[in-house]
């Protein structure tokens, strides 16, 4: 949001030989600004729009770093000239400390046969076969419900959320009999991401092959996940594959009809992606959608309105999918206030003009969906919560692209997004077809807290009635 009506003008000014291009802190003020982007990277960010306008240029000689605040500078790195900007930036490369060179944060040829091998996986026939893990967890999160006293519990649905979206991930890349590894899997790539996170909170840290305490940890974490992703695989290369039962692994592992196939590394690293990019990021937006719905009595009984009459007391599924609109919409809201990826970066390749200001190449280009969806140019009261404005627009078309990107846009786009949208509006579905959810009186809504994704500081507690 811009609050200022008279930008700062572009300062007259270098940093160690790179010109100042756009308004920003100077140095000076840039090292009182450390303790803020520590504490929270997000309002840090937030601020410095109000402050400076869409276009905020830091001080930082090499390499030149800006934030692009700016719907059609965002549509222009990502989907116009996506070639002329690279995953190769600090935030991607501390991530692939963990994730090795997946999907997520490779580039160029290696990331384009990558894509090609990996997308099998998501599949329709695919994400068909996700409703089956949903309902399964949801059968236990039921099952929770029935021991509700009559007049509910507080319940922290954010880390019920974490659980079942782990859950599901876990059983969509290994089937059901895999469980105890998935679990073992993912506690070791949380402790990994957790030395991740902080480094990239930290402006100067120690690189990863010096000793320290943290990287120690990191290395332990990196060796167990690569022990036992080794040891899934050479255990599922060993065992004969039902064709009508294949899950993602068995697709990651099966190659194309070239013969060209993943190597191990390769299948180690897209799992690791997989459970960094496809867990904590839906559980994120879903804790957000019921700490959202908690607060509107209209919302939260259209959803039962549209549940009931949808599903009933039979089954959710994919065919129930396409039928619950509003229930899609609320999801779809809840990531417009809260998209789980909320940094998305880019090394520019070449000069180049975003939002009438010159970048240099090899600068550092901050995207935020985060802003972007609450720019009042683009969205008429982008802080209310309204899931009606979603109704009768096409989120996958490019025309929204360009102001509503919550899983990114261009040929980068997440590759888990019907995933998650199928995965998301079932569980919603799911939930709200059983309980109510509401806020104790007075109750302050949680605090973004941007970590891999927006996660609400200290959860989301929320009573949770027995419907019915
Ligand atoms: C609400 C849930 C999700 C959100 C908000 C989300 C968001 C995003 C975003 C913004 C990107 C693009 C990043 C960029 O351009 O720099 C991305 C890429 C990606 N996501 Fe997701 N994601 C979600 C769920 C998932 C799931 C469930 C999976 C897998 C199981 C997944 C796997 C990936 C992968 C592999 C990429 C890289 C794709 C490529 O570059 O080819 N994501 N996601």
């Amino acid at each position: 949001m811009m609050t200022n009506h008279n930008p700062p003008e572009v300062p007259n000014r270098s940093y160690l030989g790179t010109p100042a291009t756009a308004p920003g802190p100077s140095g000076p003020q840039m090292l009182t600004h450390f303790l803020r982007i520590r504490d929270n990277p997000l309002r840090y960010l937030a601020d410095m729009q109000a402050e400076y306008g869409n276009v905020v240029q830091f001080p930082i000689p090499r390499p030149p770093t800006y934030l692009i605040a700016d719907a059609q500078a965002a549509r222009q790195v990502l989907m116009a000239s996506p070639r002329d900007y690279s995953k190769q930036t600090i935030q991607y490369s501390a991530l692939s400390l963990v994730t090795g060179n997946g999907l997520l944060t490779s580039d160029g040829d290696t990331w384009r046969r990558q894509r090609r091998l990996v997308q099998p996986a998501f599949s329709a026939r695919a994400i068909d076969r996700l409703a089956d893990h949903v309902v399964r967890a949801m059968q236990r999160v039921d099952d929770r419900w029935l021991a509700l006293p009559d007049r509910g519990a507080v319940i922290d649905m954010d880390e019920l959320m974490m659980g079942a979206t782990m859950e599901i991930v876990g059983a969509s890349l290994f089937g059901a009999d895999l469980t105890a590894d998935a679990d073992q899997l993912a506690q070791a790539t949380l402790r990994a991401l957790e030395v991740v996170v902080a480094r990239a909170r930290v402006p100067i840290t120690p690189p990863a092959w010096i000793p320290t305490p943290a990287n120690r940890r990191l290395q332990h974490a990196v060796g167990e996940l690569d022990d036992l992703v080794e040891s899934i695989i050479a255990a599922r290369r060993s065992r004969l594959v039902d064709d009508t039962d294949l899950d993602m692994l068995d697709l990651l592992l099966a190659g194309d009809e070239s013969g060209d196939a993943l190597s191990v590394t390769e299948v180690r690293d897209q799992i690791v992606t997989f459970i960094v990019a496809g867990h904590e990021t839906v559980a994120s937006a879903l804790a957000w959608a019921l700490w959202c719905i908690s607060g509107d009595d209209h919302v939260q009984s259209r959803m039962h309105d549209e549940v009931d009459s949808v599903v009933g007391a039979g089954e959710l599924s994919m065919a129930t999918l396409a039928d619950l609109p509003y229930t899609r919409a609320v999801f779809e809201e809840a990531m417009r206030l809260f998209p789980p990826a909320w940094l998305v970066t880019r090394k520019a390749l070449k000069d180049d003009t975003l939002a009438r200001t010159h970048v240099p190449a090899g600068s550092l280009i901050i995207l935020s969906p985060y802003l972007i969806h609450r720019d009042p140019q683009v969205w008429s009261n982008p802080h209310s919560f309204t899931p009606e404005r979603f109704l009768g627009i096409d989120t996958r078309g490019a025309a929204t692209a360009t102001s509503y990107w919550p899983f990114g846009a261009g040929p980068r786009l997440c590759i888990g997004r019907d995933f998650s949208y199928a995965e998301g509006v079932l569980i919603l579905a799911g939930l709200v077809r059983r309980a109510r959810f509401d806020r104790e009186p007075g109750q302050a809504p949680p605090v973004p807290l941007p970590q891999v994704t927006i996660r609400p500081a200290g959860g989301v507690r929320l009573r949770v009635s027995r419907r019915g």
